[in-house]
């Protein structure tokens, strides 16, 4: 119900919240988590129901440290270790053979488990004091644009979530990598936070997930992310405004005159042309965008490389043609 500040006294409530089966959103270096104990099928039971998500799609489990693992999933993959040694705490997924304690809700009864080691300290710190694994998909309605800000779980979700604690805007901004180790070939199941070329570098190359129609990317539907207004897919600075549209701009760099003029809403997600500040800024605009009552947002494509290929991944799916 209420937004508080992510002060020690409100992260001390939150995991009380925690422990008794309720649910609180918090603030990770991605995008904020709708959490709840991911020993309780109970409460996790709850994340489905307030998100309205199908349950075939698993949720991510956070933990305080690698060691919390421990009773959670099998780590002794000497892929894993390195990752983790790598890139935790931070922005990477890792799917694991599940070993017990996580509600089988939790993995939509796979066996396997979704991990990670968030870096926010309000996360953290939440973590550290209710002593749980923490379930926690990004809080958001399923489908929808995720939230970055506290004010995007209030406005979509504060009347279902007990607490909602504010730890400003999240310096990532998009979601964490998730790389699937649970057979033979590592393989990307989702373009995130960390970029896939520095995974490569530790654990050589990845497989790409194929196609996504198996539980085994689940959450990888093509459409995913979405604005309510219609986004359309346009090369850089190649939006074809037509007359009496009333047209929104998701620009990487900042557009020509003309084409800004013929724009009723323009957002630019970095001066310089960086894709780093681009993510962290990515799902912010598209909020803004989508209050804007516009007929259409035209979103210009970024390069492929670095955070850039997490970004397209997010914009094709916004983009992709909903159901009825
Ligand atoms: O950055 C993030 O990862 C954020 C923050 C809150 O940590 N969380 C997040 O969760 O993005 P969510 O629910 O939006 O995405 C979870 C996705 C699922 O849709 C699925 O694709 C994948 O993680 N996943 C979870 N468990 C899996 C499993 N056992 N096997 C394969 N994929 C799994
Ligand atoms: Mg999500």
């Amino acid at each position: 119900m209420a937004t508080a500040l992510a002060t020690p006294e409100a992260i001390r409530r939150a995991a009380e919240i925690l422990r008794s089966g309720g649910l609180v959103a918090f603030p990770t270096e991605t995008v904020y988590g709708l959490g709840a104990d991911a020993r309780s099928a109970d409460a996790c039971a709850k994340i489905f129901a307030v998100k309205r998500r199908p349950t075939f799609d698993p949720l991510i489990v956070h933990v305080e440290s690698e060691p919390a693992l421990a009773g959670l999933c099998d780590v002794r993959d000497a892929r894993a270790r390195k990752l983790a040694a790598a890139f935790w705490p931070g922005p990477l997924t890792l799917v694991l053979p599940k070993t017990g304690a996580i509600a089988d809700i939790v993995t939509s009864g796979l066996s396997t488990v979704a991990v990670r080691v968030p870096a926010h300290p309000v996360a953290r710190a939440l973590l550290a004091e209710s002593k749980l694994p923490i379930a926690a998909p990004s809080a958001n309605p399923f489908g929808y644009i995720s939230p970055t800000a506290a004010e995007h779980v209030q406005s979509q979700l504060g009347r279902d979530v007990e607490l909602v604690l504010d730890g400003g805007p999240c310096t990532v901004g998009v979601e964490s990598t998730i790389v699937d180790l649970s057979s033979e070939l590592p393989t990307l199941l989702r373009p995130g936070g960390i970029a896939v070329e520095r995974i490569e570098a530790v654990v050589g190359e990845l497989a790409r997930a194929g196609p996504a129609t198996t539980p085994k990317a689940p959450g990888q539907l093509p459409s995913h992310y979405a604005p309510r207004t219609r986004l359309v897919l346009v090369p850089a600075f190649g939006a074809e405004v037509r007359d009496g549209e009333r047209a929104g701009l998701l620009a990487f760099r900042p557009p020509p005159k003309e084409l800004r003029a013929r724009c009723a809403a323009v957002e630019v997600l970095s001066e310089a042309g960086d894709l780093t500040e681009a993510a962290a800024r990515l799902f912010a605009a598209l909020h803004r965008l989508d209050a804007e009552q516009l007929d259409v947002i035209y979103a210009e494509r970024v390069p492929p490389e670095g955070l850039g290929a997490a970004i397209l991944d997010r914009l094709q799916r916004a983009a992709a043609a909903r159901g009825p």
